[in-house]
């Protein structure tokens, strides 16, 4: 689970425990009105990480502010209202950040007064994305590989048509990166994988190691769009969570967590397959780097409690889908125990529901770049 994703450099990383103590007893907080040399530090960072021509930098607490950022500078950059987001797309839940997000669990309860001009298209179809688009389109978001709606990964040609749909009707493209973002899906950013640069990159969950800090990252002209005190966070770039922040990027490049994530990624999704092959009662997994999915044919609560009295605190997407945000530091050691307990419980689960499903469908390489 590894902390639903924020954990990627581990938990209690020395150098980010250290990074903290030491700023903590320098100055914890400080209002970003005013300079602070943690926080510059720290925006120099990103920007040297960042694809190329995002570059300027909005601090916050969490992924959901980060989203909320990028929707008010879509609409204050091109004079436009109206977002188009996917199917299955998740974002936060506060209010701008809902009215993106598409789970109806979530949204039902406060219809009423989420963002009327907010719409969704199916992800993967670029027609109904260019249905969907009006003369009052300022933005189309989305997550590069949707975390929380399942573990899927844009199929090749979607992001690449998104980038052309946008550019050709003067729509920003926003990716929210906050779950794929800092490596964990084998590249510093997922866009990577396919050549694509947003507009505006939505970042938190892993940033800061452990402690709150998001970030929306955009053009210079689209973040100098805002006027002075238009949009600011009371807390957003502390220098504590910036500390942090610092020696979570320090660690992820100085440890090379990246390649980590796509050689440990290969050989996890590898085993993982493996099951699938094995148990029909699985159906494929996917992913990329060490953010991956396991889809089952039944649900799998009682695979998530079985997991659990094995030790192995487990992640699911929707009723049948296991997702896996380990730490980019786990060892191959530890993933092949995992993938012993999985084995372990499907067993136990394969024997219910024997005699039920045919032929386990043996792939896991749909839908992805190679
Ligand atoms: C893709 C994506 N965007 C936004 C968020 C919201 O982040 P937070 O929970 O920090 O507000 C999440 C959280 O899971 C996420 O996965």
């Amino acid at each position: 689970m590894g902390g639903y994703g924020v954990s990627l450099v581990g938990h209690c990383h020395p150098k980010v425990v250290k990074a903290i103590k030491e700023q903590c007893e320098r100055l914890i907080a400080c209002h970003g009105s005013l300079y602070n040399d943690k926080r510059a530090e720290l925006l120099e960072k990103l920007a040297k990480i960042s694809p190329k021509g995002l570059s300027k930098v909005f601090l916050c607490n969490s992924g959901a502010e980060a989203v909320e950022c990028a929707i008010k500078l879509a609409v204050k950059y091109t004079g436009k209202h109206e977002i188009i987001s996917m199917v299955r797309g998740y974002h936060g839940k506060t209010l701008g950040a809902l009215s993106a997000t598409w789970n109806p669990k979530y949204r039902e309860p406060f219809k009423h007064i989420l963002i009327q001009s907010f719409k969704f298209a199916p992800f993967g179809r670029l027609d109904k994305v260019r249905e969907a688009i009006t003369k009052n389109t300022a933005a189309i978001i989305v997550e590069p590989i949707q975390g929380e709606g399942g573990v899927h990964v844009a199929p090749q040609g979607f992001l690449e048509g998104l980038r052309r749909i946008c550019d050709e009707n003067n729509i920003l493209l926003i990716f929210d990166e906050v779950q794929t973002g800092f490596g964990r899906t084998g590249r510093m950013w997922a866009s990577e994988h396919w050549g694509v640069t947003p507009d505006i990159m939505c970042v938190a969950k892993a940033m800061g190691g452990g402690m709150p800090i998001g970030a929306t990252i955009a053009r210079e002209d689209i973040m100098g769009s805002f006027r002075v005190g238009e949009h600011t966070s009371t807390f957003g770039g502390n220098p504590l969570a910036c500390a942090a922040a610092c020696a979570t990027i320090d660690v992820i490049l100085e440890e090379r967590l990246v390649e980590r994530a796509r050689d440990l990624g290969n050989k996890f999704k590898s085993r993982l397959q493996d099951l699938v092959r094995e148990f029909s009662i699985l159906r494929e997994a996917r992913g990329l780097g060490l953010m991956l999915g396991l889809e089952a044919r039944i649900d799998i609560y009682n695979v998530l409690m079985g997991a659990l009295e094995r030790g192995v605190i487990l992640l699911y997407s929707g009723r049948n889908v296991i997702r896996f945000l380990p730490p980019l530091t786990i060892s191959l050691e530890q993933i092949e125990r995992v993938v012993e307990v999985l084995r372990d419980v499907f067993s136990e689960e394969e024997k219910r529901f024997r005699g039920s499903f045919k032929t386990p469908l043996a792939n896991g390489a749909l839908n992805e770049p190679s």
